[in-house]
């Protein structure tokens, strides 16, 4: 009996392989980025690209595991809804009230610790942000402002 649960689970692990998440990017429009529109100093512009463009922009990168499902699945419904929230690569497409928003959001949100999600930083090592960057990314947004 045990046996016949264990071969099933793993035909079903096998199965759901073939139901692939889409990677494609959409297409990046430098004009309507972020850090194109905003020139930040290079620290705080390789912070946001690694630590949020994952999620929150069309320049995601897919590590080896996001070809695993169910992972995969889960991991793209958060790339989805990061983008939807909050977009980098269309930025300059936000009208100043959505953008101003958008910004104390950001700050509100790296200085709770909310973002960068925790389930991302536990497999992005790199994308663990240290207090003093925090901080920099911090002080950063509410200077947009
Ligand atoms: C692993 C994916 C992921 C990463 C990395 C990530 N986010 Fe998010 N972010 C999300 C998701 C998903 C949401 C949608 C809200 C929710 O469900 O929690 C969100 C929501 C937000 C929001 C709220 C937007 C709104 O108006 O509702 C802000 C602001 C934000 N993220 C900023 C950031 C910043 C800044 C970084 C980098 C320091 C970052 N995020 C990194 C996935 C991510």
């Amino acid at each position: 009996m045990v046996k016949r649960i264990i071969y099933i689970i793993l035909a079903l692990l096998v199965i759901i392989q073939l139901f692939r998440i889409d990677k494609t990017n959409p297409p990046v429009d430098a004009s309507q980025d972020f850090v194109q529109l905003t020139s930040p100093p290079t620290e705080i512009a390789q912070l946001l690209k690694s630590v949020c463009y994952d999620c929150h922009s069309h320049e995601t990168v897919y590590p080896w595991y996001t070809n695993v499902a169910p992972v995969s699945w889960w991991i793209k419904d958060h790339i989805d809804h990061g983008r939807k929230h909050l977009n980098f690569s269309v930025w300059g497409t936000y009208e100043p009230k959505k953008a101003d928003h958008k910004l104390e959001e950001c700050y509100e949100m790296v200085e709770a610790k909310d973002m960068p999600l925790n389930s991302y930083t536990w497999v992005h090592g790199n994308a663990r942000l240290t207090d003093a960057q925090r901080e920099q990314l911090v002080t950063w947004f509410k200077g947009l402002r």
